[in-house]
């Protein structure tokens, strides 16, 4: 009888979420992956507005201003591709316990996930077993009354 070998998964590599341009860059928002950290909120308010539609707008900020602060969103739900240049890169691998919340991971990620591998740089983690959209965190954590102590900041924002 042939024995089954398991399937390669397939790996997602896309950025996921809605669109946002301007010339030289597109941001992504990925709502579902959002954890409202408000790094982007806090960084560029011009840009990231949630009170505003569109909530994001790429030209109210050079390019330099948009990739720093896209990069500082623990979850992922923010992503940017340059029409002309390098994909963001891996920071060194990091997984941080964020206080009564997730697992805050950097690096060359490649996360388990039912529509396949997600590749990616930036990902927050459920760790409450509450998340409806596991294995990322969905800020359940705060309806769920989840206690766990955090650890020292590694990310420079990583304060909420
Ligand atoms: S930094 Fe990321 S997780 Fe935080 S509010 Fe902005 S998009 Fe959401
Ligand atoms: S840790 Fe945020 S939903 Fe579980």
């Amino acid at each position: 009888m042939a024995r089954k070998t398991a399937a390669t998964p397939k790996s997602v590599t896309q950025p996921a979420g809605k669109a946002y341009t301007a010339p030289g860059i597109t941001v992504y928002f990925d709502g579902k992956r959002c954890i409202h950290f408000r790094a982007c909120v806090h960084g560029l308010p011009a840009v990231f507005d949630p009170d505003r539609k569109p909530w994001i707008k790429p030209d109210e900020a050079t390019l330099r201003q948009l990739i720093e602060v896209v990069r500082r969103c623990p979850s992922g739900a923010l992503h940017y591709v340059l029409d002309n240049g390098p994909a963001e890169k891996p920071e060194p691998t990091t997984v941080e316990p964020r206080p009564n919340g997730p697992l805050f991971l950097r690096g060359a990620l490649r996360i388990a996930t039912r529509r396949g591998v997600v590749e990616d740089t930036r990902a927050a983690l459920c760790r409450c077993g509450a998340s409806q959209n596991k294995p990322f965190c969905d800020d359940s954590h705060d309806d769920c009354g989840f206690r766990a102590a955090g650890t020292t900041t590694i990310n420079p924002w990583g304060k909420k």
